[in-house]
């Protein structure tokens, strides 16, 4: 089979080291990868937003199957495109994407369909926004519609510091995908991030895991992509990963469907663990990253055909999958500065030596130097991920190995972890 990956994160290089293992793999090219995805496969310099490029360059490589990593391909229509040239796609339509790109949309598709959510308004202008606002007690929780690059969302002490999002966001610094807010009830509880496969009629569970969020150790600072995951995730038991799917993941595949945009790929919720019950604080329309290297350090089964098949409409063929008993860790190594200014061009030392076999450093934002050493070229920059028979073995190894690393240019939390252990 002929496989075009694209991305350029840490999420594309857990994937693409999971597709190389693949007996079924011909070849793999990914566009447009980053330095650590170049020592696994090809890799072709089309970004992840040109659709057009990326329509030619599977046709070129005929490839089978085409994997999707981030969302801004996903928005752009790049399944559509896909689907036109009947090449398949692991990800959704640009339609079907909206449970991630329009929080407005989302939250009203819960509506229509009963999924457990926070109760909450859509508002285009600031006077309703502030009477809204009025009716809730605090926190507040208020939303750019569209995508933000994580930076669309707002918890509010007060209602000064409320109306005072509302305007910033209304006021177009974050241009169409501001044209709404989203404001919502604030919801009490542990946060999870739970997968479920789709191919658009079935659903499959497909692992767990929790990041955090904060830049800091204690999880207070700005909020960032993700500075580091552990899965599995204890909290999630069995019985409530069963009444997620039961409320919110089939329900969802089931309306959209109905809704005549069926949900192709992987069906990410963000769930808040509250004293009533898993609610749903956002999806997504894709792995998480970093949760996604976790998941494939934990995964057995060959991942290939889930995403074929979810392209393919054939996943109720397909076994539950497998995981490894252990768990697996990982910790962000971010460049100084992020998430607000983070500073390129630094170097890093000692990333691409041999860490045993329970260590994998995925690659996030990096770049080579002339002289091919590592230098930082983006926010988060490095994954070191682990195994291990438990989380503690997991999160002892994965520090081991960051201490081995010199980068004085970047920063990393010590505390990955701290909630199951
Ligand atoms: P989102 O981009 O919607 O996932 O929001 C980012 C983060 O804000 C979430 O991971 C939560 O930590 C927090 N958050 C969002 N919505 C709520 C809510 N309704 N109640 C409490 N926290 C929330
Ligand atoms: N790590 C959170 C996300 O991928 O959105």
């Amino acid at each position: 089979m002929n496989i075009l990956l694209v991305g350029s994160g840490g999420r594309e290089h857990a994937l693409a080291w999971k597709i190389a293992q693949s007996p079924l793999l011909d070849r793999l090219v990914c566009a447009p990868g980053n330095p650590g995805i170049e020592r696994l496969c090809e890799t072709r310099p089309v970004a992840a937003t040109d659709v057009e490029g990326l329509v030619a360059l599977a046709r070129e490589i005929a490839a089978n199957l085409v994997v999707v990593g981030p969302e801004s391909a996903l928005e752009r229509g790049l399944a559509n495109a896909l689907a036109l040239a009947g090449i398949p796609c692991f990800g959704p339509s640009q339609a079907a994407a909206r449970l991630e790109t329009s929080k407005a949309f989302t939250k009203d598709f819960c509506a229509r369909h009963g999924l457990p959510t926070a109760a909450y308004g859509v508002f285009a202008d600031a006077g309703p926004a502030g009477a809204f606002l009025e009716t809730l007690d605090a926190p507040y929780v208020i939303k750019v519609d569209g995508l933000a690059a994580g930076k669309g969302v707002v918890i509010a002490a007060d209602l000064d510091a409320a109306r005072a999002a509302v305007s910033d966001m209304l006021g177009g610094r974050f241009g169409a995908a501001g044209a709404q807010v989203v404001i919502e009830e604030f919801m009490q509880g542990e946060e999870v991030s739970l997968f479920a496969l789709t191919d658009g009629t079935t659903a499959r569970l497909f692992g767990a895991a929790q990041d955090h969020k904060r830049a800091f150790d204690g999880d207070v600072g700005p909020n960032t992509g993700g500075m580091g995951t552990y899965a599995p995730a204890p909290i999630l038991t069995p019985a409530l990963a069963q009444q997620a799917l039961d409320q919110m993941i089939l329900p969802a595949v089931r309306g959209m469907a109905a809704e005549g945009t069926p949900y192709v790929g992987v069906l990410y919720a963000g769930l808040m663990l509250t004293e009533t019950g898993p609610r749903l604080v956002e999806f997504n329309a894709r792995f998480g990253d970093p949760e996604c290297q976790v998941l494939m350090l934990r995964l057995e089964s060959d991942l290939v055909p889930y995403l074929l098949a979810c392209a393919t409409g054939t996943l109720s063929r397909l076994p539950d999958p497998v995981w490894m008993d252990g768990a697996a860790v990982c910790v962000v190594l971010a460049a100084n500065g992020y998430p607000e200014n983070p500073q390129a061009g630094s170097t890093i030392h000692g990333a691409e030596q041999d860490f045993g076999a329970d260590v994998t450093v995925f690659h996030a934002g990096t770049a080579r130097d002339a002289d091919g050493g590592l230098t930082a070229s983006g926010g988060r920059v490095l994954n070191v991920c682990a195994s291990g028979d438990d989380i503690r073995t997991a999160r002892d190894r994965a520090y081991a190995a960051v201490d081995q690393i010199r980068w004085p240019g970047g920063f990393h939390r010590r505390d990955i972890g701290w909630r199951a252990l």
